[in-house]
Order: C-alpha cells, then structure tokens, then sequence
C-alpha cells in the first residue's frame, strides 16, 4: 500500500465535475478516495468528516463552489450573483466553527467581483455600471484558478508556519499534539504536524505525542497514523493522560492547530484543547496555536462569539463501539471545539511569524501588514 502522505487530502478532478477526497472517517483501516459530485455529496462530506480540519474545508469549499457553478445557466450578472449567493450560503451552512470555510467562499466570491468589476458596497448592494460584459465561460475558468489557488496558496502557507514553527523547537524535545492539524487536515505538511515534518526532514531527533481525541478519535486515526507513516517516533495516548504527561518532563512544548482565532487571540480549536493549554501552563510547558491568517477572524472579536458546533449524541455513546456504552436516554454534551483562552497561548505561528502577546495588537498590526481587510 503506498503512504497515506503520498495521497492528496482534496484534489479538483475538473474533467469529471468532481472533488476527490480521501474517506476520512475510513482511516487508518482502509484508504479510499470518494468524488464529490452534487451540492449535497460536498454538504455531507464537510459535515460528516470525510474531508475534515479547517484549511482542507477551505480547499473543499473553493473547488465545490467552482463546480457547482459550472452547471449554471444564468443569462446575466443578476442571475449569476444570486446563484452563487444561494450556493455558497449552502455550502457554508454545512459547520460553523472553522472559518476557512466562509473565508474560502468569501475569497471565491470577491475574486470574481473584482475580476468582473463589480463593485460591492458595505450594505451589500452590488453596482454593475462599470461591470466587464458577462462572459460566463470566462467567469469559471476564473473561478477555477482561484480555487486552485486557495490550495496552492496552502501548501506554501503550511510549509512557512513550519519553518517559523521549527525555531521553537530543539533537538530531542518531546512534543504532544491534539486532534489533527496535520496533512490531512490541509494539503501538505499540515499546520502544527509542519514543524514536526521539517524536524524530521532535518534530521532532528524529535518524539511527538498524539492524544486520541475523543469522541472522534482524529489523534489516534489520522495523526499517529501520518507521523508514524512519516517514520516520525509517536507515541499514542488518551486524552486524560496528558496532564501527567506533562507533569512527568516528557513534553517541551504543544503544538496545536485551530479552527478560528478571534481578534483578541482566543483560539477555538478540537474539544480538549483548552484542557491541553491549562494543565500545559500549570507545567510550564509553551502553548501553541498554528494558524495561517485565513483561520483569524478580525470580525469576531473574542472566542465568546465564536459559533461553537454541537454534534450528535450517538458520537459518544455508540460510535467506535460494539455496543452502546452509556445507559439508554442519558443526556450528552458533545460540542466539537473549545476556546482556549489567550492568555494560555505562548504563541500564535502563522505563515508571517510567531505573534506573541497583547494578541489584539500583534493580531491588529499583521493584517495591516499583510492583509486588505
Ligand atoms: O472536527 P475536525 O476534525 O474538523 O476538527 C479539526 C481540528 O480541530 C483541527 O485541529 C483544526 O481544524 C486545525 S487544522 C489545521
């Protein structure tokens, strides 16, 4: 069987109208790869995890909105704007937490505006007196190098955070890691697995530490399955025993991805997370997030208004087991992601550097640096 690594997490298959995945919710037992045709096929693949981890959502979603727009029909720009609106809105209806999935469609959205000359203002009315004459043909071969882009974009992304993360790290450090923010949650190197790679690469003697990640088990299944496909040293444990882990000496530092980093620099990333950066502080052990800067969100400025996803009870009664491991109409709590609270953060690695606290102005002064909005 080839290395999970030598498959790639979303790819646009345009001669078939299609997006191939690999089935995540199949690994590490079977690797097998699904196209996404329909609207509903790229809906149900975000929501149930079979393409999961924010920058692939992003990836995802890009190449959906492409696809689904090449079976438009649309006669002029009124037409064509309402029914990205609609799609989009479909397509960013399908989790709520990760915001490269909005920021995905977003971007997808504003390139062709701008490709059009549309003009959009704040109110969202759109102007069309200066507006190019409608080609729609030529409108998605746009929308096809952009979404390409955002993937492209990606790899580079992920690679630089694994370089500005690899000068936080020294030879022979014990590093532990929740959830998955690796390849397969992006398109290579993942976000924080990308220092671990590059150490690898280098030579560096590293031992990197995998909490399962209950209810879902993206630690066990997805993360320990690439580092030790990598021939990366990992070592697999649940998640309540990361405390004594820590306490034990074994790890000098938590690498972590995230789902969406508000303008103050609370973090929502996987449930669990924020257990991870308590007792990490308790410890003494340095915290960090690995973002790029699509998965900050100036517009919503502290974690508690982050939208927090709730998922299904069957997740942690039934799911992985034989049989049902908790009694008959118990109530269960299972949101998908928890915010870690910045001051918990020792750093923040994006694809610019390493931001460092007050989070709100190092935040503030990197997207008038590097960002439009
Ligand atoms: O529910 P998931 O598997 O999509 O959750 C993924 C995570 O929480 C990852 O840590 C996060 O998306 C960061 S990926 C760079």
């Amino acid at each position: 069987m080839a290395n999970i690594l030598d498959y790639e997490t979303v790819a646009l298959k345009d001669d078939d109208d299609a997006i191939e995945i690999i089935d995540q919710t199949l690994l590490p037992g079977k690797t097998e790869m699904i196209r996404l045709h329909t609207a509903q096929e790229i809906w149900d693949a975000i929501y149930l995890l079979q393409v999961r981890g924010a920058p692939a959502i992003g990836v995802t979603a890009g190449f959906g909105i492409y696809l689904l727009m090449k079976s438009s029909k649309a006669a002029d720009y009124q037409e064509f704007i309402k029914e990205l609106q609609e799609k989009s809105d479909f397509l960013n209806s399908s989790r709520p937490t990760a915001v490269n999935l909005s920021w995905a469609l977003k971007r997808m959205q504003s390139h062709i505006f701008d490709f059009c000359n549309i003009i959009v203002s704040e109110d969202g009315s759109v102007n069309l007196d200066q507006a190019k004459e409608y080609d729609l043909k030529g409108i998605l071969a746009e929308m096809r190098d952009e979404s390409e882009r955002i993937k492209t974009e990606d790899i580079d992304v992920c690679r630089r955070i694994g370089e500005y993360g690899l000068t936080l790290i020294e030879d022979g450090y014990g590093l532990l890691t929740h959830c998955n923010a690796g390849q397969l949650c992006a398109c290579k190197y993942g976000t924080a697995t990308a220092p671990m790679y590059l150490a690898h690469e280098k030579g560096m003697n590293i031992k990197v530490y995998c909490d399962e990640t209950r209810p879902l088990l993206q630690g066990a299944r997805l993360t320990a399955y690439e580092l030790h496909s990598a021939g990366i040293d990992t070592t697999l444990l649940c998640d309540n025993m990361s405390a004594s882990l820590m306490k034990s000496g074994a790890i000098n530092a938590v690498f972590t991805g995230c789902d969406r980093v508000a303008a103050n620099g609370d973090a929502a990333n996987k449930i669990g997370t924020s257990l991870v950066a308590l007792a990490a502080k308790r410890y003494g052990v340095p915290f960090y997030i690995c973002a790029p800067t699509s998965t900050i969100d100036i517009s919503t400025p502290t974690g508690n208004d982050i939208n927090i996803e709730q998922r299904k009870p069957e997740e942690v009664t039934e799911m992985w087991y034989k049989e049902r491991m908790a009694p008959e109409g118990v109530k269960v709590y299972n949101p998908a992601f928890d915010v870690t609270d910045n001051e918990l953060i020792a750093g923040i690695v994006t694809e610019y550097g390493v931001l460092r606290a007050p989070y709100d102005e190092a935040i503030k002064k990197l997207f008038e640096e590097h960002k439009k909005n």
